[in-house]
């Protein structure tokens, strides 16, 4: 028992580990419930953004993610568009599920989009988003995939850059329970005009919408 209470004290001296185990613990219960895979897409959310991915294809403008982690839905993004479209992902090396340092965070993504990055026209924006919206000046892009900053305020943030740049497919990631603030943004911003499939969420715009009707 004084063991116990020893390694408990122990911990409670460890703000980080504790960070780290709630975390943990919060990944297995959203993978249990909706299939998410440490902080990435479920397949099921997989099939509807490679849906969307063929959709911002037929549209002029680069693809652009907001949050790559390790570059898994990067990848992805990567395989569906053609190889000259224009990728950009935006990941400022804030968060990981498994607690690894940023230095250590933005080399495994480097190396695991090294190939779409050489090959298929992807860049990694290295920073955060605000910095990312101040400074880009390319085209209108065609589709944004938002899944960075879950909080109420982040997302506002990114949903607002995409409405005033006027992006025709506007989607992102966690609308659910787990994340209350991402909700509240995404319902104020659309009113109820989207289409969701497990967390995943997106909106079309009318004049999108009138051209490829199963964009809904
Ligand atoms: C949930 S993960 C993204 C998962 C990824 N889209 C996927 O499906 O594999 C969120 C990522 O957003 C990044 N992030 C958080 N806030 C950010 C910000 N303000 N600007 C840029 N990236 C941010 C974190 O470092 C983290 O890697």
């Amino acid at each position: 028992m004084l063991r116990k209470i020893r390694r408990l004290l122990l911990l409670l001296g460890r703000p980080n580990q504790i960070r780290m185990a709630i975390n943990y613990l919060f990944m297995l219960e959203q993978q249990e419930q909706q299939g998410t895979v440490w902080g990435s897409i479920s397949e099921e959310e997989e099939q509807a953004l490679i849906e969307l991915t063929r959709k911002a294809s037929a549209l002029p403008g680069p693809i652009i993610e907001i949050g790559a982690l390790f570059g898994f839905t990067t990848q992805l993004l990567a395989t569906y568009k053609p190889v000259e479209k224009k990728l950009i992902a935006v990941e400022c090396f804030a968060w990981n599920p498994f607690g690894i340092p940023p230095r250590d965070h933005r080399t495994i993504t480097r190396r695991v989009l090294r190939y779409n990055m050489v090959h298929c026209n992807t860049t990694l924006f290295d920073g955060f988003n605000r910095d990312f919206y101040k400074t880009y000046q390319g085209d209108r892009p065609a589709m944004v995939f938002i899944d960075a900053d879950h909080t109420y305020e982040g997302v506002q943030e990114d949903i607002t850059w995409a409405i005033r740049t006027g992006i025709p497919i506007i989607a992102g990631h966690d609308y659910c329970e787990f994340w209350p603030g991402i909700q509240q943004a995404v319902d104020e911003a659309f009113s109820g005009e989207i289409t969701v499939k497990g967390s995943l969420w997106w909106h079309c715009s009318p004049e999108l919408r009138d051209a490829l009707p199963r964009c809904a």
